[in-house]
């Protein structure tokens, strides 16, 4: 029988995956993985924690499944985008990787805004220079570490590190790379132009492949360390939220996906490369050749409710803490909770905003906050979805939700209410490291195309339909909500400004 393996470096585990060629999952191992927060603001990981964990999936996953290795015809990649890993001239890192959550870089950013001109870099890449994004992590090192920056030879984004590991070769997939901000959208590789003016050395970048190409095989010394055969090909992959998309069968135009977890990412697959103008939408390639995406991320989605739970409620089910909220009448009674507890990228890209409850009164109790919370983390995402219509995206039929999240029957109804579309759970559960698995299937041709391999995979679960009366009743509340922000930004900025002043 042969098996696929999907791999995903996540910020929080290295995962092996391994499907059989029907697509059923046979079994997985996630190693934990440590994050490191030095400053304020900073967010890094040693790369050696992502080898070494990824090494230990792989070898209790074969241990587990009995499964010979000669067997598993090729390999996909997945993981959390746009960190910055440097590398010398002989493959050793040279410093902590920097990573997606890291929001040192809004100098830089400005810099890469003034140096290419905001207009012409959303024109190419698709997007504006975001402190989570890799090209402005590149210049804070330059700036900051130039003895760094003089011994760099290679950039490689986290799991194409443990590519060059797996593999011996410096490479990347084109979501991932287009998730650097260095890419050109359209031709769907490096923009020399953006690359020149930020006076990146070209040299410094992998070559890049579609999702389902291979990018090379897994070398001996690959294979002494993690069990796999040697020459097993691993193909291009893509970064988590492309493949995670595939993972849902969200690959056609028409079908979003909504990932409901610490992080909540609204996806829309489109055919050519839609840019929102104002970039406030990120625009990058799909990991599917020849398709695109655009992402609206929400940087606290569920992780407010943990945050919510854990600091009040932290002996209560998720379960119990719910469902007295499904009681209160939608907008809960004029309380709203504003989820931006780490800053925000879609629609507002603010390190400063902040999260609070507004519109307490004596009446309000637990269940109506709770009912605030969940609301108001669906009110932040819905301005994703609505951006995407703005953007020209009207066809959208169908949300395919996943993630912690959408285990909830209330969330799901309160979502498709406050979205106004059907709602619909898939069979798959595993997201990225199940899309990577796919994509390596089709890369080998155990399937013609990604649409084939879906078809074959994915199928939906359970449907949730918008109730028109809750839909108009939803309405004025979302109107409160969305000027909510503009209200307090610069509140929020005098907040930064007093607290830093104590500090
Ligand atoms: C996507 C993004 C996250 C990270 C970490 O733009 O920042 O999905 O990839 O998961």
């Amino acid at each position: 029988m042969p098996y696929l393996m999907g791999i995903d470096i996540s910020t929080t585990g290295a995962k092996a995956l391994l499907i059989d060629s029907s697509g059923t999952v046979v079994a997985s191992q996630t190693t934990e993985l440590p994050l490191s927060t030095p400053k304020p603001l900073w967010s890094e990981q040693d790369p050696a924690d992502w080898w070494n964990g990824i090494v230990n999936s792989i070898r209790k996953l074969l241990a587990q499944t009995g499964i010979s290795s000669n067997e598993i015809k090729a390999i996909g990649l997945t993981g959390q985008m746009h960190g910055l890993t440097m590398l010398d001239a002989q493959g050793e890192v040279l410093r902590p990787a920097i990573l997606w959550n890291d929001q040192r870089t809004a100098k830089q950013c400005d810099d890469i805004r003034a140096v290419v001109g905001r207009e012409k870099f959303i024109q190419i890449t698709g997007n504006d220079a975001l402190t989570g994004f890799t090209a402005p992590k590149i210049l804070w090192v330059k700036q900051n570490e130039p003895d760094i920056f003089k011994k760099t030879a290679h950039i490689l984004l986290p799991k194409d590190y443990v590519r060059f590991r797996l593999t011996g070769e410096y490479a990347s997939d084109r979501a991932g790379g287009s998730g650097t901000v260095l890419f050109d959208l359209k031709n769907r590789d490096w923009s020399a132009e953006i690359v020149d003016a930020l006076e990146i050395p070209q040299d410094w970048l992998p070559t890049t492949y579609e999702g389902t190409a291979i990018t090379g095989v897994i070398s001996q010394q690959a294979a002494e360390i993690t069990g796999l055969t040697a020459g097993t090909p691993v193909v291009g992959g893509g970064g988590d939220q492309a493949a995670g998309a595939v993972g849902m069968g969200a690959v056609s135009p028409g079908i979003v996906s909504l990932t409901l977890g610490t992080s909540g990412v609204i996806f829309a697959t489109t055919d050519g490369p839609f840019i929102e103008s104002e970039g406030r939408l990120h625009a990058f390639c799909h990991a599917v050749p020849d398709r695109w995406h655009l992402m609206g991320v929400m940087l606290s989605a569920a992780g407010s409710l943990k945050w919510y739970h854990d600091t009040f409620f932290s002996d209560t089910s998720y379960d119990e803490l719910i469902a007295p909220a499904a009681d209160i009448a939608p907008g809960s009674e004029g309380l709203y909770f504003l989820p931006y507890l780490t800053g925000e990228r879609t629609p507002y890209p603010d390190p400063l905003a902040r999260g609070g409850f507004i519109g307490l009164t004596l009446r309000h109790g637990q269940a109506h906050m709770t009912r605030a919370v969940l609301e108001g983390i669906s009110f932040g995402l819905r301005d994703s979805f609505e951006l995407m219509k703005q953007a020209g995206l009207s066809q959208i039929t169908q949300v395919r939700i996943s993630g912690g999240g959408s285990q909830s029957a209330t969330w799901r109804q309160m979502l498709a209410n406050i979205f106004n579309v059907e709602l619909v759970t898939v069979n798959t559960t595993e997201g990225g490291a199940f899309g990577a698995a796919l994509l390596a299937g089709v890369g080998v041709s155990v399937w013609n195309s990604i649409d084939e391999a879906c078809q074959a995979t994915i199928r939906v679960t359970g449907s949730t339909l918008p109730q028109s009366h809750m839909v108009a009743a939803y309405e004025p509340h979302y109107e409160v909500y969305s000027g909510l922000y503009h209200t307090l930004k610069n509140t929020n900025e005098t907040i930064q400004e007093v607290v830093a002043s104590q500090q």
